[in-house]
C-alpha cells in the first residue's frame, strides 16, 4: 500500500484546501499519543548541535531546527505515518516523500517573525523542483495563539501562482559571515515580494491566522502567501513543518544543492499501511 491507497481526508477537506490554500485540522486528527511523543522529542531536537540548527538573530535563541524526519526517530515515524503522510498523498494525488522538515521553535518573548513570502520559489529556484505540487503539513507542539505569532494566510493566494517581487543581494543583518544557504531561513526573506501586490490581495480575500490548541494540524501550499509575526508572549510557539513532495515532482539537478538537511534528495516514497 501507498500514501495515495489511504484517505484520510474527506471530500469536503480537499475543496477547502483547494479552495483556500490551506487546511486547518483539530488535535482529535492525530491519533492519541502522537502529540505526546512528538512533545517529548522536541528538546533533543532542539538541542542539537550543528549547522542544521539556525538561531535567531540575536545569536543566541534557536529559530529553527532542520532535518528531524531524517535525525529524530519519533518524528522520523510520525511523517511516515497515513495520517500526515496519507492525508499529503490525497492532496498531491501522488506517492510521498518528505522532501524537507523543521521544528519552529518561535521562543517565548524572543522568537523572530517570517516576513510575507511563498515558499515554493525557494524549493524551485534552490532545489529544481519542477511544480508547486508540495505540501507543508505543520503540527502545533504548543498551542498557537493570537500572541505567540500565528502562521498568517492570505486565503485563496495560491491560485495566483508565484508573485512579483526581487531578489535582495546582500546576507541579512546578524548573517553576515553565515553561509550563504542561511538567507532564506532568516527573519529577513532572500525574495522580497511587492507590497502593493500583498496590499491588494490582502485587500480582496483579508487575513486568516491559523489558531488553536497544541496537536491541531494545519496543512498549506507552497504558493499560499504567509507570514508570521514576533513572539512577544511569555509562551513558546513551536511547530513541526513537515514538507511533502509527489513522486512525479522529485527534483531535478542544481548546480549548488543544498545540505540534506535542507533538502532531502532521497526520494524514494513512502510506504503506507500492510
Ligand atoms: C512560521 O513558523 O511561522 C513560518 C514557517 C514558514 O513560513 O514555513
Ligand atoms: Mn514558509
Amino acid at each position: 500500500m501507498t500514501a495515495i491507497d489511504v484517505a484520510p481526508l474527506s471530500a469536503e477537506m480537499l475543496a477547502d484546501y483547494h479552495r483556500n490554500g490551506f487546511l486547518l485540522l483539530p488535535a482529535d486528527y492525530l491519533p492519541v499519543g502522537v502529540l505526546d511523543r512528538l512533545r517529548a522529542a522536541a528538546p533533543g531536537v532542539l538541542a542539537q548541535d550543528g549547522p542544521q540548527r539556525v538561531l535567531e538573530r540575536d545569536g543566541v535563541t534557536v529559530r529553527s531546527v532542520y532535518g528531524p524526519h531524517r535525525s529524530d526517530p519519533v518524528v522520523a515515524e510520525v511523517s511516515r505515518s497515513a495520517s500526515l503522510a496519507g492525508a499529503a498523498g490525497q492532496l498531491l494525488g501522488d506517492e510521498v516523500y518528505v522532501h524537507q522538515s523543521k521544528i519552529n521553535l518561535k521562543a517565548a518573548f524572543a522568537g523572530d517573525q517570517w516576513e510575507w513570502h511563498q515558499d515554493y520559489i525557494n524549493w524551485r529556484d534552490r532545489d529544481g523542483i519542477p511544480s508547486p505540487d508540495l505540501v507543508n503539513v505543520t503540527v502545533f507542539l504548543d498551542e498557537v495563539n493570537d500572541f505567540n505569532g500565528p502562521l498568517t494566510f492570505i486565503p485563496g493566494s495560491h491560485r495566483h501562482g508565484l508573485l512579483d517581487g526581487s531578489y535582495t543581494d546582500d546576507m541579512p543583518a546578524g548573517y553576515e559571515d553565515a553561509p550563504g544557504w542561511m538567507a532564506t531561513l532568516t527573519a529577513t526573506e532572500k525574495f522580497q515580494l511587492d507590497r502593493a501586490v500583498i496590499r491588494r490581495l490582502a485587500r480582496e480575500s483579508g487575513l486568516f491566522s491559523a489558531t488553536g490548541p497544541a496537536g491541531s494540524v494545519l496543512m498549506f501550499h507552497p504558493n499560499l502567501l504567509h507570514a508570521s509575526s514576533p513572539n512577544m508572549s511569555p509562551f513558546d510557539r513551536a511547530v513541526l513543518l513537515l514538507v511533502y513532495n509527489g513522486v512525479r515532482n522529485a527534483p531535478r539537478p542544481v548546480d549548488a544543492p543544498r545540505p540534506s538537511f535542507l533538502a532531502d534528495r532521497d526520494v524514494t516514497p513512502i510506504p503506507l499501511g500492510s
